[in-house]
Parts: structure tokens; C-alpha cells; sequence
């Protein structure tokens, strides 16, 4: 796209309503604070993002956001932050997205549409979803004054975005308004309305911060896949055979019987790992019937499973392995057989 699109951020909000001892862009939702889930969805979107932030709190912004974000300190009133942030984009530039930190949870997706109906040769563009209470206007003494049409309300979001030399006209007076579409209609340009989202919801009370975090959670929690393995092999009769236990040599210890080196601890491990990925388990995997895992080590096994189980697509986050038998003593080598899987597995966190 030769169109190049610059955001802005609007986070320099105390965030009164919801109460927090931090401005409300600085509240955590889920794994990061608003202002990066906001930054992070339009990334893919905009060449240049401009994130305003409450005066003091500055440096902690650049922190979160690191270099490819411009932060500045942002203005009394929203539209005041805007205004600020406005004059700080380029004039090659020529659409900019308006975004509010507080609907953390837009989508990059969304960030898209509003774009592409940019290049289409709309002037401004704004995500709108259908409202469900009838509205009424009320007067200053609490007397309904009307009640308009359901069906022709919207409730209104952001990202809005505008042609730059549209939205800098509309904020050349000094007027505030909580939408930009607002100034943006009150010069006489056609505002286009295109489908909102749900997870594009406001975050204004502790309320919303946790419908928000349900929103974000189911995903999370989807992609969370948990599983189990056993092993049991006997003590050989072979006194020559080595054990190999937990991803260690045991000197002076008689080995278990086994196709494999017979590492009990191992194959549980790659036993839950296949189960968890629904991979199958260790025999479907490295049959005995296969001449390659005969005598195969743990470390091969281990190895391999997490192979299996990286390209489809899973991360190991935690491996945890409990062995009982009469000998030997696990204790005192623990740290080492900890390590030793760990290794094997690219790293994951065993206990
Ligand atoms: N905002 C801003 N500059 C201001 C006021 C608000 O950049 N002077 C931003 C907020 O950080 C927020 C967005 O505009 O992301 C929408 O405002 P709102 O939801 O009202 O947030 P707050 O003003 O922070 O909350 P409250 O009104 O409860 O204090
Ligand atoms: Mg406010």
C-alpha cells in the first residue's frame, strides 16, 4: 500500500471511573497493560503510532512500548491530546487511525477494515455496533424528551480514521467533542459507518475490565492443553545393563528391561507430551517394531517428541515427572536429571 497510515493512541486519561492508582492506560489486562494491547493491534496497520500519556508518566509509557511507538505528553481534554498528537505526524502521511487505549481489545482486523475503506475514497470511517436498549433523551428535569428510532442508533468505537487533511480541518477549531467523528461531521464531511465488534468495548469501570478479560481468557484457555503419561519397566536380570533413569547414568546400579535405553521417567514424559498435543503416545510414535529406536537414548526420545509436538504447532510449558521405585536415590542427583531433560527438551521448565 503506498497510502501511508499513522495512529493515534489516546491514553493520557486518569481513568477516573475505574478507580485504579494508575492511569487507566497502565492497568493490566490479562499479560500486558491496555495501552500495549492498543498499540500492539494497530502495529501491523500503521507505519507511525503516536500514544499520548498522562503528564509524569512518560517515560513509563516508553518503557512498555519501546522505540517503534512516539510517545507525548497528552492534553487537559481528549481532544486536546489529539490535537497534540495531530501535530506531530508528518505530512506524508496521508490517513490517520484515532484510537482510544480504553478499547484495548479492538482487533488489528478491524484496524484493517477501517483502511481499506480509506483507500476505497472514504473520508472517514467509523465502527458502529447496533444498540440494544431503546434510548431515550431526557431533560435537565429528568423528563423524557423523546425517544428516538432504535433501529437507526448506533453505539459508536474506535478505531476511527480519517483522510489526514480531513481530521487536522476538523481539529483547527477548538472545539471538544469525545469522538472525532463528531468534529469531523460538524465540518460537513460524510462520516461512513462500517460494522463494530464486541471486544472493541469501552473500558471505563471494573466492570468492563472483566468482561473484557473473559473476552481475552476463552482463547487463552483454548490453547492451554494439558496431559498425562505412565510408565512402568522392571528391574533387568541382565546385571550388565546400565540404568539410564531421568536423563542420567546411575554407575553401580542394575538398568530396567526395555526396547529403549528403558528411561521410565522419560517415556512418561513423552507419553503426557503426545497425549497433551494429540499426537498419539510413545508406541505409535517409536514402535518397537522400528530398528531405528532400538537401544534408542531418552535424550533421542525426548528430543523427538518435542519435535513432534513443535510443528504442530505447541509450546512445552511445563513438564513435571514424579519417580517411584526402591533405588536409587533421586535426591541428591535431582538438580542434574532436571537439567538433563530440560536440555532434551529445548529448554522447558521441568520439575
Ligand atoms: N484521554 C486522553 N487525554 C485526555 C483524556 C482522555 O488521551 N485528556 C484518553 C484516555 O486515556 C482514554 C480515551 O481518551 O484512552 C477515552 O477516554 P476515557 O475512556 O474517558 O478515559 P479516561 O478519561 O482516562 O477515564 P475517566 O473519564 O473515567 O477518567
Ligand atoms: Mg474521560
Amino acid at each position: 500500500m503506498i497510502n501511508k497510515t499513522a495512529a493515534i493512541i489516546a491514553g493520557a486519561g486518569s481513568g477516573h471511573r475505574l478507580g485504579a492508582d494508575l492511569p487507566k492506560a497502565l492497568v493490566k489486562l490479562v499479560d500486558k497493560t491496555l495501552v500495549e494491547h492498543a498499540a500492539a493491534a494497530l502495529a501491523p496497520v500503521a507505519e507511525l503510532i503516536i500514544v499520548t500519556a498522562p503528564s509524569g508518566f512518560e517515560d513509563k509509557f516508553k518503557e512498555l512500548l519501546g522505540d517503534q511507538v512516539t510517545v507525548i505528553t497528552g492534553g487537559v481534554l481528549r481532544s486536546d491530546s489529539i490535537r497534540l498528537a495531530l501535530a506531530q505526524i508528518p505530512a506524508n502521511y496521508e490517513f490517520v487511525l484515532v484510537h482510544d487505549a480504553a478499547r484495548a481489545m479492538a482487533s488489528t482486523q478491524l484496524a484493517q477494515n477501517i483502511v481499506a475503506e480509506l483507500v476505497n475514497g472514504e473520508q472517514a470511517v467509523i465502527p458502529a455496533l447496533e444498540v440494544v436498549d431503546t434510548i431515550k433523551e431526557v431533560d435537565a428535569g429528568g423528563y423524557v424528551r423523546g425517544t428516538p428510532d432504535r433501529s437507526a442508533l448506533r453505539a459508536v468505537q474506535t478505531p476511527q480514521g480519517f483522510v489526514k487533511s480531513v481530521l487536522a480541518h476538523a481539529h483547527s477549531s477548538a472545539e471538544d467533542a469525545t469522538d472525532d467523528a463528531a468534529l469531523v461531521e460538524a465540518v460537513g464531511i460524510k462520516v461512513k459507518v462500517i460494522n463494530g465488534e464486541e471486544r472493541a468495548l469501552k473500558i471505563t469501570t471494573k466492570s468492563d475490565l472483566i468482561r473484557a478479560t473473559q473476552l481475552l481468557l476463552p482463547n487463552t484457555e483454548k490453547q492451554i492443553r494439558v496431559g498425562i503419561g505412565t510408565d512402568a519397566h522392571a528391574f533387568s536380570s541382565d546385571s550388565s545393563r546400565k540404568l539410564w533413569l531421568a536423563g542420567l547414568l546411575w554407575d553401580g546400579e542394575v538398568g530396567l528391561d526395555g526396547h529403549s535405553d528403558g528411561d521410565v521417567a522419560a517415556h512418561a514424559i513423552c507419553d503426557a507430551l503426545l497425549s497433551a498435543a494429540n499426537l498419539g503416545d510413545l508406541g505409535s510414535n517409536f514402535g518397537i517394531s522400528d530398528p531405528k529406536y532400538a537401544g534408542a537414548s531418552d535424550a533421542t526420545l525426548l528430543t523427538e517428541t518435542f519435535n513432534k509436538v513443535s510443528a504442530a504447532g505447541y509450546e512445552i510449558k511445563n513438564v513435571a515427572v514424579q519417580i517411584v521405585g526402591n533405588r536409587p536415590k533421586i535426591g541428591p542427583r535431582r538438580s542434574e536429571a532436571i537439567n538433563a531433560i530440560s536440555k532434551a527438551l529445548n529448554g522447558a521448565a521441568v520439575s
